[in-house]
This record gives C-alpha cells, structure tokens and sequence, in this order.
C-alpha cells in the first residue's frame, strides 16, 4: 500500500473484484486498514476514489464539487435506474425534474399513501390467515405492489398483479447481478418500461383518466426546462422509479421483521407507545440494517479537500452502509438500539442510509419519507396488530450480497390478526 498524490491507495491492477467479495464492508474496510476516511482504487479498470464519513458526505453532496451525469454503471443503468432518469440528471435540468418528485411528497399524498397501505396490510392479513405458512419477503412484495400502483396511478390487472411485481423487483435484486441475474434485471426492465409506456400514452390520447396528483399523470404531462413534454421512454422511467423503489421497501420490512424477533424487549416498548418510539426503531433498522451500500458520482473539476487532490472525471464512492455505521459518529455502531435517535438532532450528512444533503437540490432519496410512512404502518402491523410464530429457519443475511436479504426471506407461520 503506497501513498501517491497523497490519497492513501490500494496497489494493484484492479479490485472489482474486491469490491463484489467484501460487499458492504468493502469501503469500510479500508477506511480502517488506511486509518482515512478517504482511499484511492481501482475498479471497472479506472482509478476511482471511495470515502466515508460525515464531512466526506458533506464534500460528496457538493454539486460544485460533482456531478451525476456518466457515474452510474452501464448495468446498473440497465436494471436498477433506467436511461435518462432523475439519477443521471445535474444542474438545472436536475432541479427542475427533482421538484416534480418532491412535489408528489405532500403531507396529503402522504396520508392517501399511508391509508392504501393499511388497507392493503388488512386485506393481506386476511389471506394469511387462511394459510400455514407466509415467505414475507413475496407477500410483502406483492402488498407494496398494490400499494405503488394505487398510489401512483397505474391500473394494474387482478390477475397481473404477481407477474408486475416479480418483474419489478427483478429490477432492484439484479442491481449487482452477474450472468443471467443481470439477464433477467434487463429482461425486466424491458417489459415494464413498455407496461408505463403504453399507459403514458393512453394518458396522453385521452384513453386512460388518471387522477391529477398521480405520479403517472404527472409524468405523463411534465415538461422538460425547454417547456417540452418528456419522451414517453423517460416519462416511463421516471414512472417506475415510484413503483420499483416502494416495492424494494420489502427488503427494510423484511429487517423490521428480524428486529421484532431478535430483540423482543425494544419491541415491548411499542406496545402503547405514542408514536415516538417506533419512529425511532424504523430510524434504527435503517441505519444498522444493509440495503444501498454507496452512492456514486464524477469529480466535476479538480479540486482539493483536506489535503486530497480530486481530479475531474474520477469515478467516487461515498460509502452509505460505512457511515451510518462510522464510530465517530455513532455509539456501539454496530449494536442496534432505537434510544439512540431519542436526542438525536438531525444531520442530513451523518445519517444517510438514502443518501445525504438536500431533497431539492441534491440527489437524496425522493422517496425518504414514502419509506418512512410504509415502515411506520407495517412496523405496527407487526409488532402490534398480528400475531404469528417464526418456525425455525435460516434468518441469517449476507454482508457480501447486495441487496442483502435474509436466506430464508422470512417465514411466518400460523398469522392471526392481534389485538
Ligand atoms: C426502499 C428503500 C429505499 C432506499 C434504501 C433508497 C435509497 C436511495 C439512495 C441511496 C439514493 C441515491 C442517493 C444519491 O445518489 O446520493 C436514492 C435515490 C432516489 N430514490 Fe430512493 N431509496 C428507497 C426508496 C425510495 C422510494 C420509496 C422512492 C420513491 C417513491 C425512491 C425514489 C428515489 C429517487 C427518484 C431517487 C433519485 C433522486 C435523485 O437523483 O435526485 N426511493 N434512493
């Protein structure tokens, strides 16, 4: 390990491979081994610079600092995000398609999103209970499924409702896929993107009423900052970047489950609660569960920070998973205790399991807040308003596999509706 242009750097041709073996803590990792929050590789065949920590995070969502436009990885571009989406966009075109997702985020479309997804946990309730045995991570799915559509507007076909969510969540689970993974992540896309788009154009010829604060009737009608009307493929996919994200809220109801089974006397305290506490265990489960290991961006021109030199055009990792987990900022990071956000003042840079800085002006998750509102529900759904038995299996999850979901994908047996 040499130390050029003063970065600290790992030697060798390439670690990709690394990165793929190491997962979630492959970033982590080196910040510890270097002793630096900032570390210079190579992956993909490039020089590329990771980092971690609060003040990296504050440098990484700089937008004079870096841009978006050519960082993403052409798969993931194929599965997981679509061509010319919100990720991709910088500067004005960027602010101007962010406002138009922020402004889907209302307390009041947050309410109609929060009243869906009791109905559909009622509704899912009773179907489980006429079945021995539930695999959540599928039920779950097919539940948010129901919920996305509703919520954005998409009429879905009853009998469509499996093959649309299977697709969709292809989309997230091959994110990182290889081979046939990656295959059927594309294959996914394709259909999907033609589903949206055929219904952009219904929208548009007047074949389809969708209802005004619809993300499909949105999108549908959006125009661009050169006052034109979206491609149908972009309107498309920016479509689906509502629906497939809810239906990845799968993988933190998944960890909401393990919570409530690995630690039953935080689960106690929800019992009765004001709201308080279990706002402070979904903060919990997102910060110490693994979902989106990094964000990715370009040093948009040279630059120094702290010493380091960045130079334009170099590909840079700021590690999610690694800060939310980083001991200068948190406690005993990796022991999981909700008291920990009782006090806890806010940072949009310390705490950034769906990214950091600004909704508006920087690339922070759109749909923070959707997340937050479909964990609350579920979160009382299953530690309050059911009952069920966990029969023993493999509740184990990897740290390598991105996105991580537990082996078994939880089973539940014998649900009853509880109190
Ligand atoms: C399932 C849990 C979720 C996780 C872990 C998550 C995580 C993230 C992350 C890490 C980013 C990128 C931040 C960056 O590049 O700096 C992001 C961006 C984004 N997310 Fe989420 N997200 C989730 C749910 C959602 C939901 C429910 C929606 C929509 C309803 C959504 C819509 C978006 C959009 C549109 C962007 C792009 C924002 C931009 O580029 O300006 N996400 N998300």
């Amino acid at each position: 390990m040499a130390d050029t242009n003063n970065i600290p750097h790992e030697d060798g041709l390439d670690h990709s491979l690394n990165l793929l073996r190491e997962g979630y803590m492959y970033i982590l990792n080196r910040r510890r081994s270097f002793e630096s929050d900032v570390f210079e590789t190579r992956l993909l065949g490039k020089k590329a610079i990771c980092m971690g920590g609060k003040e990296a995070s504050e440098v990484f969502y700089d937008p004079d600092k870096f841009k978006r436009n050519g960082a993403a990885p052409k798969r993931a571009v194929e599965t997981l995000f679509g061509k010319n989406g919100v990720q991709t966009l910088d500067g004005e075109a960027h602010r101007h398609r962010k406002q138009l997702f922020m402004s889907l985020m209302t307390p009041e479309r947050l309410q109609i999103l929060r009243d869906i997804t009791e109905k559909q946990w009622d509704s899912a309730l009773s179907q489980w209970e006429q079945m021995e045995q539930v695999v959540l991570y599928e039920d779950v799915q097919i539940l948010l499924c129901r919920v996305a559509c509703e919520w954005a507007g998409v009429a879905i076909k009853e009998d469509e409702v499996k093959k649309w969510t299977k697709e969709l969540a292809a989309l997230f689970e091959a994110a990182a896929g290889v081979g046939p993974m990656h295959w059927l992540g594309r294959n996914a896309r394709n259909h999907v993107e033609q589903w949206i788009q055929e219904l952009i154009e219904m929208v548009r010829d007047h074949k389809l009423v969708s209802s005004e604060n619809t993300a499909l009737h949105k999108f549908a009608w959006h125009r661009d900052i050169n006052g034109e009307l979206l491609d149908i493929e972009t309107a498309a996919v920016e479509v689906i970047n509502i629906l497939r994200p809810i239906v990845a809220i799968s993988i933190f109801i998944n960890f909401i489950a393990l919570a409530v089974h690995h630690y039953p006397e935080e689960t106690k305290k929800l019992k009765n609660g004001d709201g308080k506490f279990a706002e402070m265990f979904i903060q919990e489960v997102r910060r110490y569960y693994p979902f989106f290991p990094f964000a990715a961006a370009m040093v948009k021109k040279d630059f120094t920070w702290n010493g380091f030199n960045f130079e334009e055009g170099t590909l840079t990792l700021l590690d999610l998973y690694g800060t939310n987990h980083d001991p200068k900022i948190w406690d005993n990071p990796d022991v999981l205790n909700p008291e920990r956000f009782a006090g806890w003042e806010g940072s949009p840079f310390s705490f950034i399991p769906q990214g950091g800085g600004d909704y508006f002006m920087g690339h922070r998750c759109a749909g923070e807040w959707v997340t937050i509102e479909i964990m609350k529900v579920s979160l009382d759904y299953l530690a309050n308003r059911k009952d069920f038995e966990v029969p023993d299996q493999d509740l184990s999850y990897s740290m390598v596999s991105i996105p991580s979901i537990p082996h078994s994908k939880v089973i539940l047996q014998h649900v009853k509706r509880g109190m």
